[in-house]
């Protein structure tokens, strides 16, 4: 059997996605029409959808239909949407710019962008607490709870908190570390591991795969850092060079870029290393981690 390329294979998973996430959201002519129509806006045609293929990859490994991997993927796709649409708003990054288009707030407003993460955040869990073929019961609560750890106060959210209180400090190496892993690599992580568990994945398999998303979730945001200083804005689709603008504390900050691409190097090794148990199976998650440290926006 020949297996198709990584980009045939990225491209696929990125239009089931688009066609899935077209179908959860409510119409743009149903009413509420603003805010209905600001949630298509942030959340359709844009983005890299990194964390539904990740959850495509990981699913891919025990054999997990691709619809179910699809309906999870949303869910998790719909958190980060809602996170970056917080994270432009003027009480945090003051963003213009996302995925090549106005922010959220300047397209509509705020109060709308507000309510947008309000309204796909809990579309999300919608979504997540559909039947799943195959899932029981007891497994999806699991996978519920996971999914809510990463978006909350000791994940994603918390992150940004902890990011926000950094903005002009010097952290150590750390907290910079914890920081990262809360605000990016919490969701990361549950992407990857809902995947696992649509296919009905073992405690050690889930175990392994946490270590190995671990480490690409630090990796991304370590190369998002980098990637804010070394691109353009239209190579990135957003604002380029915001983090030092703003005095945040990155690895750039903290290391500067050679001792960071580094770092990364060290990252990416770790963890396709955590995937040796998987054998072949691990092709597409191999695929990515090279993805995340190579890509270009
Ligand atoms: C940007 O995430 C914000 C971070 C968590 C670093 P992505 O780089 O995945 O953004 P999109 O989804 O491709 O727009
Ligand atoms: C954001 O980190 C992480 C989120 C949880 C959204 P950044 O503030 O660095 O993300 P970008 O660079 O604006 O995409
Ligand atoms: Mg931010
Ligand atoms: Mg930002
Ligand atoms: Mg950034």
């Amino acid at each position: 059997m020949t297996v198709a390329g990584f980009p045939i294979w990225q491209q696929l998973i990125q239009e089931r996605i688009e066609q899935a996430l077209g179908s959860y959201l409510p119409a743009a002519d149903s009413p509420p029409v603003r805010l209905h129509q600001a949630m298509r806006y942030v959340t359709l045609g844009g983005g890299k959808r990194v964390r539904p293929l990740l959850c495509h990859a990981a699913g891919e490994i025990f054999g997990a239909p691709l619809a179910a991997l699809d309906q999870i993927a949303s869910a998790v796709e719909m958190i980060h949407v809602y996170s970056l649409v917080h994270d432009d708003l003027p009480a945090m990054d003051n963003d213009v710019l996302r995925r090549g288009k106005p922010t959220c707030h300047v397209q509509f407003d705020e109060a709308t962008a507000l309510l947008v993460g309000d309204a796909l955040q809990s579309l999300a869990f919608h979504i997540a607490a559909q039947s799943i073929p195959n899932v029981t019961a007891e497994r999806q609560l699991d996978m519920l709870a996971l999914l809510a750890n990463a978006a909350g106060s000791r994940g994603m959210a918390g992150g940004q908190a902890i990011d926000l209180a950094a903005t002009g400090q010097s952290l150590e190496i750390v907290e910079l570390e914890f920081m990262h892993v809360q605000k990016t690599g919490q969701l990361i992580q549950a992407a990857t591991l809902l995947g696992a568990h649509v296919g009905g994945a073992h405690p050690d398999e889930l175990h392994n795969l946490g270590r190995f998303a671990n480490r690409i979730g630090l990796l991304f945001q370590v190369i998002d850092d980098i990637l804010d200083a070394e691109a353009s804005t239209d190579a990135l689709g957003k604002t380029a060079g915001k983090d030092a603008a703003a005095n945040k504390a990155t690895y750039l900050t903290l290391l500067g870029s050679k001792p960071a691409r580094a770092f990364a190097d060290r990252l990416c090794m770790e963890a396709h290393e955590a995937l040796s148990s998987f054998g072949d199976n691990a092709l597409r998650l191999h695929q990515l981690t090279d993805y995340i440290v190579v890509r270009k926006n």
